[in-house]
């Protein structure tokens, strides 16, 4: 029934069989710097390729401060306990996300809120979280504090994630967490490369997350990056991810309790020969999406495009079926023919550790849950940018 589409993908992909969902290139410099930290024995968190990379993400994204991190889900805890969340505090974020989101508030000891996405960015809905805090919180005029009326508890950060790489409607969002005073942590794990309004994601709020999962646009192996304006934010999260050693030639002195976080220059290395041709990358992947844009207009199937006002990195390219009937046959077709697909995440409400969870009504991602389906999408060779 499908074997268009498989043909399609196959011959996109150069005849690979099976094609993946998202492989990892290494076209550049990156054994030769591997090779350099081992040769001057620079391998740990101290290292030139640690500075290089979070000056290269700094300026690519625009963004004062780029901190390297040991990956996303660790980057993504300490931005939230930096932006002051605390045990048994709420934060807001969707659904319909990787688990690392909302398991990064939990390692904070808060608890997830949901509000529901937006069917076109896939991401938080502005007016989802509008609608959900003007009925279910109250703000503190004197500690400048928004408090969740059931609970009595701190709703402290509101973390949006560009889903796919597609921008969400960030600039709403943050309007409305400065409304209420709740700083908004944007969860761009999947979006370097993405702009919403010519700005890069993760850099509306006060500070963005980014992940170099082997899976991601491009890859570390494993890694994450935060970045951010706010100086005094930075400085306190590169203290406290360095075991928040107080700076001194010979003593060993820490005045809290630090983490041991920060990514190791061998790992940088490989970053920094990523980023020198992130450019290719991205313009490879979004001849992809085209491809697939064009092709799907002639099918039954409909394409996801990026949204208004963004420019989206196509991490994940992402198609939407009529209903849960057709996605499942689609998958098991697909996948049953070397083609590797997969359905959206399980909505994190219906996860056996998150379904207690406060929420508002989710009825945009149970409709998304029930009918997308990515599709291969990493860089392709056989695309000469
Ligand atoms: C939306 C989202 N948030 C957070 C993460 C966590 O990143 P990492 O895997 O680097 O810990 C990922 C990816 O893996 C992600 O997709």
């Amino acid at each position: 029934m499908y074997k268009d589409v498989i043909d399609f993908i196959k011959k996109l992909y150069g005849g690979k069989d099976p094609v993946i969902l998202h492989e990892p290139v290494f076209l550049g410099n990156e054994k030769q710097y591997i090779n350099d930290c081992i040769d001057t024995t620079f391998v740990s968190y101290v290292g030139k390729y640690v500075t290089k990379f979070e000056e290269m993400t700094a300026k690519y994204t625009e963004s004062k401060y780029a901190i390297a991190i040991v990956n996303g889900t660790a980057a993504l805890q300490i931005a939230l306990q930096v932006s002051g969340v605390k045990p048994n505090d709420e934060v807001i974020t969707q659904p319909l996300t990787f688990v690392a989101t909302v398991n990064a508030i939990s390692h904070c000891g808060a608890k997830p809120v949901f509000v529901d996405v937006d069917t076109a960015t896939m991401g938080m809905s502005p007016e989802k979280l509008k609608d959900w805090l003007s009925k279910n919180v109250k703000y503190d005029r004197t500690t400048r504090k928004t408090f969740n009326l059931s609970t009595g508890n701190s709703i402290s950060a509101i973390v949006p994630v560009h889903t796919f790489g597609f921008p969400c409607y960030i600039d709403e969002i943050v309007e409305i967490g400065n409304h209420y005073n709740i700083p908004v942590i944007e969860d761009s794990a999947e979006s370097l490369g993405s702009f919403f309004k010519n700005k890069h994601t993760g850099t509306f709020g006060l500070a963005g997350i980014i992940s170099y999962n082997g899976n991601k646009s491009i890859t570390t192996g494993g890694g994450g990056m935060i970045i951010t304006d706010n100086e005094k934010f930075a400085e306190k999260v590169k203290h406290i991810t360095t075991t928040a050693k107080v700076p001194h030639r010979w003593e060993y002195i820490h005045d809290e309790i630090g983490y041991n976080y920060r990514m190791t220059n061998i790992t940088a290395a490989i970053g920094v020969a990523q980023m020198e041709y992130f450019d290719k990358i991205i313009s490879n992947k979004r001849n992809t999406a085209e491809l697939y844009s064009d092709f799907f207009k002639e099918t039954n199937i409909e394409f996801v495009c990026e949204p208004i006002n963004s420019r989206s990195n196509y991490w994940l390219n992402c198609i939407r079926f009529a209903d849960r009937n057709q996605r499942d046959e689609f998958l098991e077709e697909t996948n049953s023919n070397g083609v590797m697909t997969r359905p959206i995440w399980r909505l994190m409400n219906k996860l056996e550790m998150y379904k207690n969870c406060q929420r508002g009504t989710l009825d945009n991602a149970q409709w998304l849950e029930e009918r997308c389906v990515n599709i291969p999408s990493g860089f392709r060779n056989t695309y000469n940018s």
